[in-house]
């Protein structure tokens, strides 16, 4: 991953040259000086290459007015251009750098802000999870170790991107843990990862099996019965309110962790079973959030709840026809053990509110294979009981690129849970499955003594990517985390 540094503006005299050019702009500052120098060549072969500036738009061009190699990337129309053109731009000039060691990007025209999103966009879209390769030829590595960005303000850019930094840091660490495979990364391996948050101040508990035991987490246990790894759950307090607003509510963000989900006796087909090592992205999220407040000192308090199980067919495993009791007292038939989720989440959503009395809940989950039937792998499914805490999350979710659509609630859907031995089953037939799966979390939601502001973010179909994205590159895309930092930032420190 290549630093990304902030510099005065001048032209580079070593290294590939990279011009964030806007749609039908005419050249100015250092790009207008380069190409006078160059006798007019560069917007010359701009033009032959077709390039528009568009938005992500990258064209190449060698060996001319003195570079060894000119990158032009479009920022797109310039009465658009706003942190995410920006941050498009900064993401579209990684692939084209792969094979340079070092590039400088013309920024002098760009606003603080927005030298420090492209720089955001290219950090994001430089990540790569190179763990497990040891025979990667070098020619197929990328090369960039450092990116500076000439800035006219370069110290208020290198200010308005510290914070920038510290959220690309937990999408990292979300990226990396929705990455691993199932076989390193089971329950009591992510329970130690959490533990990392510790040196950022974020305070770590991890409860084991006895523990839950103890505390009656029947639904959770139900699920992890079958496996050799023990679940885990792991409470992250960050207490950043200031003095004033200390011991004000915390917001509470919840995760669903299945670090591998084989369906359990409800087995899944095997054809891309492969996937269901990240069944835990959920929770993977809130740990990746929890590092990003952190790490940018995020001025309000906020906990962060994880259920980490495995979800194994063996002979310990339950069985369709079980009926558990969970924390909070109800009892569930399972009819099937592959709506293993739910089951999680309702224990851990019940505890947090038990035990913090949140001023809101939001939980996400890779909950059902329905919601990418219903929003294919645009949008987030958002349930909720409360409005405005549904348009905050899609609007936060909006200024990031982080899309999420409003999906319904109410009783019909919940009766589709009832069942005829127990307080409700665990699936509610194909129809609406991603609504039935949501009535069933909100069956969770204690409402008795006051209201209680809740909401689910279904990421089945986001939390991974099969292909490129401008900032986000395949496979895990930490979907949430810029999110819930930007929500946290507007609600809890605003
Ligand atoms: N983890 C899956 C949902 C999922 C599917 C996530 C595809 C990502 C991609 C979840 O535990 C599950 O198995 N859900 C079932 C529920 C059904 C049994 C009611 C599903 O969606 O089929
Ligand atoms: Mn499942
Ligand atoms: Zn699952």
């Amino acid at each position: 991953m290549p630093d990304i540094a902030f510099v005065k503006a001048a032209l580079p005299k070593t290294g590939a040259l990279v011009v964030p050019l806007a749609e039908g702009a005419e050249p100015a500052g250092l790009f207008a000086q380069a190409d006078k120098d160059a006798g007019g060549a560069l917007t010359r072969a701009l033009e032959a290459a077709g390039f528009k500036g568009r938005k992500g738009q990258a064209t190449t061009l060698w060996a001319l007015g003195g570079f060894t190699k000119v990158v032009a990337v479009g920022l797109g129309k310039e009465a658009e251009l706003d942190g995410a053109a920006a941050e498009a731009a900064g993401g579209a000039l990684i692939p084209a750098l792969a094979q340079d060691r070092e590039a400088t990007v013309l920024a002098d025209t760009l606003a603080a802000p927005l030298a420090a999103s492209l720089g955001l966009g290219a950090l994001l879209r430089a990540w790569r999870f190179d763990r497990y390769r040891t025979r990667e030829k070098e020619e197929d590595k990328p090369k960039l170790e450092r990116l500076a960005i000439a800035a006219a303000e370069p110290n208020a850019a290198k200010q308005a991107f510290a914070p920038m930094r510290a959220v690309a840091d937990g999408v990292f660490l979300t990226r990396e843990l929705v990455s691993e495979p199932p076989n390193i990364l089971h329950p009591i391996e992510f329970a130690e990862r959490c533990k990392g948050l510790e040196k950022l101040g974020v305070e770590v508990e991890v409860m084991g099996l006895k523990e839950l035991q103890k505390l009656g987490f029947g639904a959770m246990i139900g699920v992890a019965q079958g496996s050799q790894h023990e679940p885990r759950l792991v409470v992250m307090q960050w207490k950043g309110a200031p003095k004033n607003r200390r011991g004000a509510k915390p917001m509470a963000f919840i995760g669903k962790g299945v670090t591998f989900d084989t369906g359990g006796i409800s087995i899944k087909p095997a054809g891309g079973m492969e996937d269901m090592k990240w069944d835990m992205a959920g929770a993977g999220t809130v740990v990746g959030l929890m590092a990003a407040l952190a790490g940018r000192r995020a001025k309000c308090d906020v906990v962060g709840l994880v259920g980490l199980v495995e979800n194994m067919p063996s002979g310990t495993a339950q069985r369709p026809g079980d009926v558990v009791k969970t924390y909070s007292g109800q009892t569930v038939e399972v009819i099937n053990t592959d709506a293993e989720g739910r089951l999680v989440l309702a224990d851990v959503i019940w505890y947090a509110q038990e035990r913090f009395q949140p001023r809101c809940m939001i939980d996400l989950a890779t909950l059902t294979g329905a919601i990418i039937i219903a929003l294919g792998h645009e949008h987030a499914g958002l349930f909720s009981n409360d409005d405005e805490l549904a348009s905050r999350i899609i609007a936060a979710g909006a200024a990031v690129g982080e899309k999420a659509w409003r999906m319904p609630l109410g009783d019909a859907y919940d009766k589709q849970i009832r069942s005829d031995i127990a307080d409700m089953k665990n699936v509610g037939g194909r129809p609406g499955g991603s609504i039935t799966a949501a009535q069933f979390i909100q069956r969770f939601v204690n409402v008795k003594d006051g209201p209680m502001p809740w909401a689910h973010l279904d990421i089945a179909g986001t939390a991974w990517s099969s292909k490129d994205q401008p900032t986000v590159p395949k496979g895990a895309t930490a979907y949430g985390v810029r999110m819930l930092d930007r929500l946290v930032a507007e609600m809890g420190e605003g």
